[in-house]
């Protein structure tokens, strides 16, 4: 803390960083201020500062740099592969870290974060923005009232039709750990699990597909531009059949590039004993924008009946859905509150792992073609 306002320090200062954390952070200036960028790319460590941080900031290209100065939160938004080294790093200097989603590229990675952040005594979090939208926090209260009964059976959906990212190196095996698999399916599989309330997984049987990305599409545009199908060396769908202790099950769907027009993100479709609810989009046009709704399907008075709950993002309300992450404003308060000491964690670390431990098997399942048992 300096004159009353909380020190972060950001290390990545690419698309995530620019557009949900500091976007988010600039929207509480009295509590919070950014005055450490970090970035292998001087330039783009220099620009952010220029626009989010604070004068004197330091700008650094070696995270040890940021991590020396006494901060009261480092954000960890580098590729998916040093989100463990860099985390471990910050928490052993007794900083809080919000690490961005997945948790790490494996499970050995993801319990050395754990146990980092046991020994510091610090609050480890990770960037799953999707728990804190309107629908999501809705459904899970759903869930938690026991409106639904026993969640037996839920898919989760992470589907896109063209959507390969373009920018940085989500296609890159070593860098990333995968595809769309851990890119997106990891916000699915993250709601879902929550919504369920079950972190119990015992058996992973999993199938990945590599039938269109390498291919070449000619002029073809994603929505994020044209892809280069010469480097593309990750997966382009994946599929996992997860099964729990309790013996509920959940179907995960993930892709970037798949011949559909179904093309759900960071939803998932439940099946308990008193209710069912399925996550859809209720822009006005029919479109994918950032309104939601949930459609439940009961039974009253003896009769099968639907309801619908419709919800709005309004303040993260745009028309660019490549930047736009609905509940981002409630997951910044939620940190900023969460480190300051007035309120509680939503996104834990130890569910974050599980997450990372499915992922990881489903993986291993596509790679040996046999079930996994965790
Ligand atoms: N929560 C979400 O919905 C969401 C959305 C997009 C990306 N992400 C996650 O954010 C992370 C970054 O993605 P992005 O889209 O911002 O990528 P990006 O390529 O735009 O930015 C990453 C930045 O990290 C820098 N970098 C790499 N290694 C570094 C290191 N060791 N030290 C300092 N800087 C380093 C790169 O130079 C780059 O500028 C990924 O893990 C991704 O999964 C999350």
């Amino acid at each position: 803390m300096k004159n009353g306002k909380l020190q972060v320090g950001i290390i990545g200062c690419g698309n995530i960083a620019n557009t949900k954390h500091l976007p988010n952070l600039a929207k509480f200036p009295e509590r919070v201020e950014a005055v450490a960028f970090c970035d292998l790319i001087a330039e783009k460590a220099e620009k952010t500062k220029a626009k989010f941080g604070t004068p004197d900031a330091l700008v650094c290209t070696d995270y040890h740099d940021l991590i020396r100065l006494d901060l009261d939160a480092v954000y960890v938004c580098t590729p998916n592969r040093s989100h463990a080294e860099l985390t471990v790093a910050a928490l052993e200097t007794g900083h809080n870290v919000m690490c961005e989603k997945p948790m790490a590229i494996n499970s050995a990675e993801a319990k050395r974060m754990l146990e980092a952040r046991d020994k510091s005594g610090k609050l480890l979090t990770i960037g799953y923005q999707n728990r804190y939208r309107k629908d999501t926090m809705t459904l899970k209260k759903l869930a938690q009232s026991g409106s639904l009964g026993e969640i037996y059976w839920a898919k989760a959906h992470a589907l896109r039709r063209r959507g390969i990212p373009t920018w940085g190196v989500f296609t890159n095996k070593f860098e990333q750990g995968g595809g769309p698999l851990i890119d997106i399916g990891t916000h699915s599989l993250d709601i879902t699990l929550w919504i369920m309330d079950n972190y119990k997984p015992v058996s992973v049987l999993g199938s990945t597909f590599d039938k269109l990305g390498r291919t070449l599409h000619g002029d073809e545009q994603g929505t994020e531009g044209h892809w280069d199908e010469k480097t593309y060396e990750v997966e382009d769908a994946a599929v996992g059949l997860v099964k729990f202790e309790n013996g509920a099950t959940v179907f995960l769907e993930s892709s970037w590039i798949l011949n559909t027009t179904c093309q759900k993100q960071a939803m998932a479709t439940f099946y308990g004993t008193k209710a069912g609810v399925e996550m859809d989009y209720a822009s006005p046009d029919g479109g994918e924008g950032t309104n939601r709704k949930l459609v439940i399907n009961h039974i009253s008075a003896g009769c099968p009946a639907v309801e619908q709950i419709y919800l709005e993002e309004p303040e993260n309300a745009s028309s660019d859905l490549i930047f736009n992450y609905p509940g981002a404003t409630a997951e910044c308060k939620t940190w900023l509150d969460a480190i300051s000491g007035k309120g509680q964690l939503v996104v834990y670390p130890e569910q974050a792992c599980v997450v990372t431990q499915i992922l990881e098997a489903i993986y291993q399942s596509a790679a040996t073609g046999k079930l996994v048992e965790l």
